[in-house]
């Protein structure tokens, strides 16, 4: 049989087939508080401008809240041949209230309808991620305020470089969450325009009041075109690229605590609760969850060309295209939510190994710079100079099998006479550590003042 949304036109239904690849209710139904929102705003709309009396509306409003509840409830019967979210609530709404039911797609358009809901969607979804992030950047900085003076090994090119310490490390990926948070926050902003009222493409014809629409649905204003609202998903788009960029910031912390749980590093010890076990080895606990965060990469980055692919070379203005926008846009929400969460955790229950992250910060004379320093602050050598008197005073010590602090004075002085004892002090991890005190460096006061800062700026909960 015809689809009854329009069957007039029609003398038969669709193919099988043709009703599958149509169909988006598998998939859309996750839309329907946003859809019964935005139709309660519509409703209201419609009433106000003498388009509804004010009975239909209370019946409208009766039979959405019906409805809602029949969702909630799992008591609602999702219909296929009815294709999508919007038409299966229209046809439940007409067939429970009659006439009214049937008056309520009156000035609109599913064009416009779909393009509302899916931003009321993606609104929620930042606002929960929002949420998500400021927590795990809490957890973040409450971890570096402990160890803000933990010393762990600096890597360049993954090679020792200088010490820095835990809670120094652990900052650089609050800094980085702020600025994914500061990536929703635009797209937000962005897209907080109401495609309301643009209908199938060209407006409409009837007296309606958009801002009304638009206000009742938090909005800040109506979309100013409406071939734009329709067939646009750069909100979409945005939002994908946002979470791109954050995976891949989740990704490096993962990779990094793979590496750190392992035991040639053994820095840190995950918890049993985000740990795995080896059905052959009885001696593994596999960092698994940390590795399915490295890899969320791969789908969300994936998420997000695959959208903008479709939407490049669309003509304006809908095109039924635009309905394959939606499963990428859950798969990668579904999927920064859990890494979120995951990554909450792992964050919480790690355990640091403070005395093997000392011991190799001092390895592989990561000191060398201090002593190159020293030789500029003490002996006013130039720096070239000194890079090069400490390049040769760490090939001695390579070649005796010792730290630079081994050395004795005089080998030392066989190098450069003016070098005195004073130089020992600066040879420590620590003190290096202290030294750093320059804005945005690794000194243990400078870190414990930022791990305070971001707290009292993220707030309690
Ligand atoms: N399910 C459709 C979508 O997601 C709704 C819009 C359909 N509009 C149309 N003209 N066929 O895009």
């Amino acid at each position: 049989a015809a689809n009854p949304q329009w069957g007039g036109r029609f003398a038969s239904g669709p193919a099988a087939i043709m009703g599958e690849i149509n169909a988006s209710i598998g998939f859309d139904k996750i839309l329907w508080r946003q859809d019964i929102r935005g139709s309660l705003a519509h409703a209201a709309m419609l009433q106000k401008v003498g388009l509804l009396t004010e009975t239909e509306l209370a019946e409208i409003r009766q039979g959405l809240g019906d409805i809602a509840q029949e969702i909630g409830e799992s008591r609602f019967e999702f219909s296929p041949a009815l294709e999508d979210i919007h038409m299966n609530i229209e046809a439940r709404l007409s067939e429970r209230i009659g006439e009214a039911g049937k008056r309520l797609h009156t000035a609109r358009s599913r064009n416009d309808q779909v393009a509302t809901d899916f931003r009321l969607w993606v609104r929620d979804a930042i606002d929960g991620l929002q949420e998500q992030t400021a927590a795990l950047m809490r957890s973040l900085a409450t971890r570096a305020l402990e160890h803000a003076a933990t010393p762990m090994p600096g890597f360049t090119h993954l090679q020792v470089a200088q010490p820095v310490t835990f809670g120094h490390h652990l900052l650089a990926y609050v800094e980085m969450l702020s600025r994914d948070r500061g990536r929703l926050r635009d797209a937000r902003a962005r897209l907080n325009e109401c495609p309301l009222g643009s209908a199938a493409l060209a407006g409409t014809s009837f007296p309606i009041d958009r801002r009304m629409t638009a206000a009742a649905l938090d909005f800040d204003r109506p979309t100013a075109n409406s071939l734009d609202a329709v067939s646009d998903r750069d909100f979409a788009l945005e939002f994908l690229s946002a979470l791109s960029l954050q995976a891949m910031h989740l990704s490096r912390l993962a990779e990094e605590i793979v590496m750190w749980a392992s035991a040639p590093f053994g820095f840190i010890a995950l918890s049993d609760a985000f740990t795995t076990g080896s059905s052959i080895m009885p001696q593994k606990r596999n960092p698994d969850a940390a590795e399915l965060v490295r890899a969320k990469i791969g789908r969300i980055m994936g998420d997000f060309v695959g959208l903008l692919t479709v939407m490049k070379g669309l003509p304006l203005a809908y095109a039924k295209d635009t309905q394959e926008d939606k499963e990428p846009v859950f798969d990668a929400t579904e999927a920064m939510t859990l890494s979120l969460a995951a990554m909450d955790g792992m964050i919480r229950d790690l355990k640091a190994n403070a005395p093997r992250m000392r011991e190799v910060a001092g390895m592989g004379f990561s000191t060398a710079t201090d002593l190159a320093d020293w030789l500029v602050r003490e002996l006013r050598v130039p720096f070239r100079t000194a890079h090069h008197v400490t390049g040769r005073l760490v090939g001695m010590a390579e070649q005796k099998g010792c730290d630079l602090a081994d050395l004795s004075l005089g080998e030392m002085q066989s190098v450069e006479p003016q070098i005195n004892a004073g130089v020992f002090d600066v040879l420590t991890v620590e003190a290096s550590l202290a030294s750093r005190t320059s804005e945005g460096g690794t000194a243990p006061a400078n870190v414990k003042h930022q791990a305070q800062a971001w707290l009292a700026k993220l707030g309690e909960s």
